[in-house]
This record gives structure tokens, sequence and C-alpha cells, in this order.
């Protein structure tokens, strides 16, 4: 049987069938993912009971392993899985849920923000690939929304307004919502870059807005106005209709495009372990030049 794509929701997301993700795949099946990323932007794959290996090996199909490096408060010391994992569970190098007030769970906290992975980063990520090894029992779902058809859905004027916007995303910004403190060392690590406000997709051609929580200024605009904006266009872009809201199976993988989706985790009970992890395909470009700080 050839690998199979079926939409799971009214304006994207695909559920892929008859695939292995233990077994390398052939050319005509890895072309058959990109089409499908094109095309649903989000892609799940059920009853995946895959080793970091062989997620590895799946998400280099589609490009270089974007280096984490930078991207949280995680001591190399702390790391529990190998560098090309993006360790999003609640668990420390023990497996053990970590404490209420370790600061590495104080700064996840900030992925039930909405957000696309690695907007913070001067070449932003291109796909996630999140595996559910060890899912919550309750809560702990992972929400995507549709950048293509929020901005589909804006106003011409509003669609002129945005259309050359840059603004300056870090991940201070995101984690200044919740009121998370940073140290020097992280405050210089977590410095601003710009980013595009509207995106168009290389192969589809489709206007996406690039929207993310660790977006905090639009470069030129004064703070307040640009924060009104900014919150103006979250809201509009997640509104139900845009959303598909993915209740975790174990050993699902879900697959996104960061350039086209914004996403957020929600609540669990984090006495529980719950085991994600992620592996992500680098961008190949920044969305706009950058500007040295002075
Ligand atoms: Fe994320």
């Amino acid at each position: 049987m050839a690998l199979s794509i079926r939409q799971i929701h009214p304006v994207f997301v695909g559920e892929v069938s008859e695939v292995d993700l233990r077994q390398p795949l052939l050319g005509d099946a890895v072309a058959a993912v990109e089409t499908g990323m094109d095309h649903y932007a989000v892609l799940v794959f059920h009853d995946q009971n895959i080793t970091d290996e062989q997620q590895i090996a799946f998400t280099r199909n589609f490009g270089e392993i974007e280096n984490s490096a930078g991207g949280n408060v995680t001591k190399p010391e702390e790391h529990r899985l190998n560098p090309l994992m993006n360790d999003v569970s609640n668990l420390g190098r023990d497996h053990k849920p970590l404490a209420r007030d370790d600061r590495r769970r104080l700064f996840n906290l900030g992925n039930q923000l909405w957000h696309s992975d690695s907007s913070f980063r001067a070449i932003p990520a291109k796909y996630s690939l999140l595996s559910g090894r060890v899912v919550a029992k309750k809560g702990g779902n992972t929400e995507f929304a549709d950048m293509r058809a929020a901005y589909d859905a804006l106003d011409d004027e509003t669609k002129v307004l945005v259309e050359d916007l840059v603004c300056e995303h870090s991940l201070l910004y995101s984690r200044g919502l919740l009121g998370f403190e940073v140290t020097p060392e992280e405050r210089e690590m977590f410095r601003p870059v710009r980013q595009r406000r509207v995106r168009t997709h290389p192969v589809t051609g489709r206007k996406s807005l690039y929207l993310a929580s660790h977006a905090g200024t639009i470069v030129g605009w004064p703070m307040p106005e640009a924060r009104a904006l900014l919150r103006d266009l979250t809201e509009h872009a997640t509104q139900p209709q845009f959303v598909y809201v993915h209740q975790w199976r174990q050993y699902d993988l879900v697959m996104w495009d960061n350039r086209q989706m914004m996403h957020r985790v929600r609540r669990f009970d984090e006495g529980e372990i719950r085991d994600m992890r992620r592996t992500t395909v680098a961008g190949d470009a920044p969305t706009v030049e950058q500007v040295q700080a002075a």
C-alpha cells in the first residue's frame, strides 16, 4: 500500500496512513510527505513506536537538523537526550517530573503561549516533529492555528498594513509575558532578531501571518501601538475556525510547518510523566535582513 493522507480538519491537517517510520522512507514516500506538508501544513502519524535514532533519520529526509543551542535555560550537563533532540518533556535527567519551582519547568511554561518554533532565531525553523512517547492521561493537547487561513481572512486594509512590517522576536518577550526572570547571560543569549510579519510559502505561494508570542516590537512603531496590533492579530488568527486541537495518543508523531502555523500546548497534571521529544528541521534563510545591535 502506498502512503495516503486524509484531511481531518475543515481548513488544514492531514492524517497519514500506510507508513512505518521505523523503516527508511523511499523517495516517493518522502516526496508525498513534503507535498502533504505544503498542502496540509500539519501531518499526524499514529502508532509510530520509534526510537530517537529513527526519529532523527526520518527528520533528515527533510533537511538539516536545527542546532538547539541558545533556545532554552537548560544547562548542557542537565540534558536528558541526544543534542539533536529537543526535550519537551516535564522531566529531569533522573526521568522524574521537574519540581514546581525548577527554572527549566517555569521556562517551558512559555510553550503554553501561541508560538512558532525558533522564530527567535535569525534563521527560523522549517518543520518540527513531535513524538509522544508517554502522553498525558488528561490535557496536554497541542493546538495548531493556520496562519494562511488567518491571513486570507484579514480585511484588505489590514493586509496592506501588515504586508511590509518587520517585527523583533525574542524569548525575552514570550517569557517576559509570564514574568519569567532571566539572568544577564540569558539576556545576552536571547537577543532579539528580525522577522517579516507576512511570509510567502516557497512552493505554494500562499501568504501567511508570521506571528508568535516571541514577537515583542514592530520596527519603527511606538511600543504600545506595536503590542496592541500584535495582540489583535493573534486574537484574529487563533479563532476556533483556524484551530485544530490534537489530543495525543501514545506513539503519535505530529509534524508541522512553522512557516505556516502557530501552536501551543495546554495544561496537564505535571506530577505525571509526559515524555515528548521533538526534532526540528532548520530553515534555509532569514525572512528579512538582520541589523546588528549597536
Ligand atoms: Fe513549540
